[in-house]
């Protein structure tokens, strides 16, 4: 894709969407897998197509919705991305990344990423949630990043990675999940392209590399976001076991069913945190 200029166009357009729906979002979320509950207390100003306004083309993949709500949550102006693009639908990593681009130049300063996830970590069960303390982005690091764009008219970005889940966010991530007695572990998300799941052997490699978790999605969005200087907040719903051990074999039903479980579990958590993320 011109990638460069399909990302300024969606934000051009999502700049007017807003405008004309009176809102000018101070966090954005992106909702992951099966995690439709986060919209159910959204004071909903704007409703729209996601691939329509960020002029992205992409087949749906079954129980991914692709909706971006504009309104009010907590008090708090968000922008709501219900459903994401994955780089297994064919995309390229910057495609992947388009709703985060857009968001150049806007008035969000904290985005809040949430995905389904396999634990990696024996200690992780279906149905808890984990702060992303950090990622491995195996396709970025094997040149799909979404900062490779065709040509690269707008010159070439080094983006610092350190850090890239925010320090801060994270303090107050575990101090509200604590007051609300939710349990949170905090790990590793390891980033593959998929649509197959691991094998056993690439399991294990991903333990050793240091993984808590492992999913599809979330890292192009990330970087994407650091690139623009936009703090980011990163939350796991583990929807079940991924350790070679384990002899079921995940399915995509199986984590579209623990996801919508565990949806109003990470949607108090969100609710709770959004007057923080402006604040700090
Ligand atoms: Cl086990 N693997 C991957 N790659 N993504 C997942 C998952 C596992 N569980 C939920 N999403």
């Amino acid at each position: 894709m011109k990638a460069g200029i399909a990302q300024n166009e969606a934000a051009r357009r999502l700049a007017s969407l807003c405008a004309g729906a009176g809102v000018q979002p101070r966090v954005a979320v992106i909702a992951g897998s099966g995690l439709g509950a986060l919209a159910e207390r959204v004071e909903v100003a704007r409703r729209e197509e996601m691939d329509r306004v960020l002029g992205v083309a992409a087949p749906p993949v079954g129980g991914h919705a692709r909706e971006l709500l504009l309104g009010s949550w907590a008090g708090v102006p968000v922008l709501l991305f219900l459903g994401r693009y994955h780089l297994y639908q064919g995309l390229s990593a910057a495609e992947v990344a388009t709703p985060v681009a857009a968001l150049a130049g806007s008035t969000v300063r904290a985005l809040v990423v949430t995905n389904a996830a396999g634990g990696i970590d024996e200690r992780l069960q279906p149905g808890d949630l984990m702060l992303i303390a950090d990622h491995l982005f195996l396709p970025g690091l094997a040149g799909q990043s979404p900062l490779i764009r065709p040509s690269s008219q707008a010159g070439i970005e080094f983006v610092p990675m350190r850090d890239a889940y925010d320090p801060e966010l994270r303090a107050l991530a575990r101090q509200v999940a604590s007051e609300l007695g939710l349990p949170m572990r905090e790990g590793v998300y390891a980033m593959v392209a998929g649509p197959s799941y691991e094998t056993s052997a690439e399991l294990r490699m991903l333990r050793l590399l240091g993984a808590q978790a492992v999913g599809m999605s979330t890292a192009p969005e990330v970087v994407m976001a650091r690139a623009l200087g936009i703090r980011v907040l990163g939350i796991s719903v583990i929807t079940n076991r991924a350790v070679p051990e384990e002899t079921k074999a995940p399915s995509h039903e199986e984590v579209l069913e623990a996801g919508r479980r565990a949806g109003p579990l990470l949607a108090r958590l969100i609710e709770q945190l959004l007057p923080g993320l402006v604040e700090s």
